[in-house]
Order: C-alpha cells, then structure tokens, then sequence
C-alpha cells in the first residue's frame, strides 16, 4: 500500500545530527527511513525517540543498514526504501566522516582522503542522483508543504581551512558544489536544495576534541558561546519541510553560532 504521508529518508541517522533532524521529522508528521552504517542499536534508538515524537499513529520509521560510500548499498537503500514506502519526499544526505586520524596536510594518506570523500562527496551525491532519478521517473507529487527537498549537511569546513584534517574540509567544500549544481538543475523541476553549514556540534564526531573547543568556545571563538546541538540542524530542517522557505532554493543556511562571522 502507498504511504500516505510524506517520507523523509535521512541517512546517518542512528546518532548525532541524523538522530536529531528524524525526531524533528517525526514531530512534523512524516515517516522516515533512517539509515546508519554499523550501529543497529543506535538507530533503533533513534526509532524509540522518533515514536515519541510523533503525531500520528499512521507514521513509520524504519532503519535501514546501507554503506553510502558504496554505490551498490546506496542502490539497495533507494530500492528499499520504495519496496518499504512506495515512495520518498525529502532527502537529507547527513552521514558523513572525519578522518579516522588527524595528521597534518603534509602526512595525509591517499587511503583517508578516498575513504573521507567516497562518503562525504561522492556517496550523497550519487544517493542525490538516485533519488532525482527515480522522482523524475515516477513524476512524484509531494506531500510535503514544502515540495520535493534534498538537503546537503556540508560544514563550516567548506570554507575554513582546517590543516589536519584537510580530507574532510575538501569533501564539505565539494559537497557545497554539489549542492548548488543539484539547486541549479532541480529547482525548475519544483525540487528545493538546501546546504546547512553546521558550525562546531557536541556529537560523538567531536567528543575526542572536546577540551579543545570547550576552551575555543570559553575564549569566544563561537560568538554565540554554546555548541551546537542536534537540534539546531533538526529546527531548520523541519522550517524547511514545513515550507517556511519557499523561494530560498540553493541557499545556504550556516548552523554555526557566527563562526564564520568575519571579524576582526
Ligand atoms: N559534529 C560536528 O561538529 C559537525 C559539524 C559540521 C558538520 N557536521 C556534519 O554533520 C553530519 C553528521 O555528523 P555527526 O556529528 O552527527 O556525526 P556522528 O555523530 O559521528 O554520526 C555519524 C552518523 O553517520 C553515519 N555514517 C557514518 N558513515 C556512514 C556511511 N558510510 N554510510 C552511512 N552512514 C554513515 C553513522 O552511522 P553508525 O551509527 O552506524 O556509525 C552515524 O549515524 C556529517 O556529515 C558531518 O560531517 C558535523
């Protein structure tokens, strides 16, 4: 039977960030595909969360194990999905990776730069690609407020120049252009794309820096003095389901806390 709600697929969604845009998700009355690499747990977490936060008996919420760096994995999620759902609405390409080590750009291995841009470059935007394919093959009509969406999780990183760990900056500085060449092509199509630019966010991605920033953000390095929460990135992404963004495609909305405030 077709799903009569709107289904947002959010990958990453078993911690951090991810687990935080699907309860805002669930709170908006969409069901939601959520998927995760390695952590079943965790992502069956995310589902208890979500079920709390929903409005209405009719949604669901399924976890679904894909690999986005590999090309046959991102395939099964898009097909599972649409076995699951029968269709998609939003996509939210969050997943992504740091570096498994830190190591200044002079030592940086061609091992970890594929392994950071196959899944924070290539890996959203050939899911972005699958999913385009199959809305312009079904001719979807959303169901969201908002119409069809793919949002980008990219990063401050896209701009600023961090030296060890520049494999993850050139992934969020091409994912950026990803963003906007999908805005360039879909927006005509009543497809909407976002970037969201979160700044520095208290997850697992950031617990073994914590001291670092902790005292970055007691000297004022983040003008608005706190991490950033999940939730942060979870209230932006349902004003933009919710259709409070209407004439904003290709736009890009910092999460940062004023990070990138230049200041002098
Ligand atoms: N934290 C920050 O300060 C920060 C700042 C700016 C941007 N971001 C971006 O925000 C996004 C989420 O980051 P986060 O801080 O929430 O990270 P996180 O806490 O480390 O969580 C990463 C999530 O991505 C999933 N994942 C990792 N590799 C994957 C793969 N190959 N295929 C599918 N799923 C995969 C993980 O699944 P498992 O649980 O199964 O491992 C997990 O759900 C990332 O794109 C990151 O670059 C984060």
């Amino acid at each position: 039977m077709a799903e009569s709600l709107p289904v947002i697929l959010i990958t990453g969604a078993s911690r951090g960030l991810g687990r935080g845009i699907a309860q805002r998700v669930a709170e908006l009355g969409c069901s939601a595909i959520l998927n995760y690499v390695s952590n079943a747990k965790a992502a069956k977490e995310t589902i208890d969360l979500c079920r709390k936060k929903q409005s209405s008996k009719e949604q669901r919420f399924v976890a679904i194990q894909a690999d986005i760096n590999s090309a046959e994995e991102r395939h099964n999620l898009v097909t599972k999905t649409i076995q699951e759902f029968g269709r998609i609405d939003a996509l939210v390409n969050n997943a992504g990776i740091g570096p498994k080590e830190r190591k200044d750009i002079t030592e940086m291995s061609e091992m970890s730069f594929d392994e950071v841009l196959g899944t924070n470059l290539r890996g959203p935007h050939f899911l972005t690609q699958l999913v385009v394919q199959q809305w312009l093959k079904d001719k979807t009509k959303s169901l969201l407020p908002g119409g069809l969406a793919v949002i980008f999780i990219s990063s401050v990183s896209a701009e600023m120049a961090s030296t060890n760990r520049g494999e993850y900056c050139i992934s969020k500085a091409g994912l950026s252009m990803v963003a906007k060449l999908w805005a360039a092509r879909l927006s005509g199509e009543g497809i909407n794309v976002f970037e969201l630019r979160p700044g520095i966010m208290a997850t697992d991605m950031t617990s073994g820096v914590k001291r670092k920033y902790d005292k970055m953000l007691s000297e004022g390095f983040v003008p608005q003095r706190r991490w950033g929460e999940a939730d942060d990135v979870g209230l932006a992404i349902k004003a933009i389901l919710s259709g409070h963004f209407p004439f904003s495609s290709g736009s890009v909305i910092n999460i940062d806390g004023g990070v990138t405030l230049p200041r002098l």
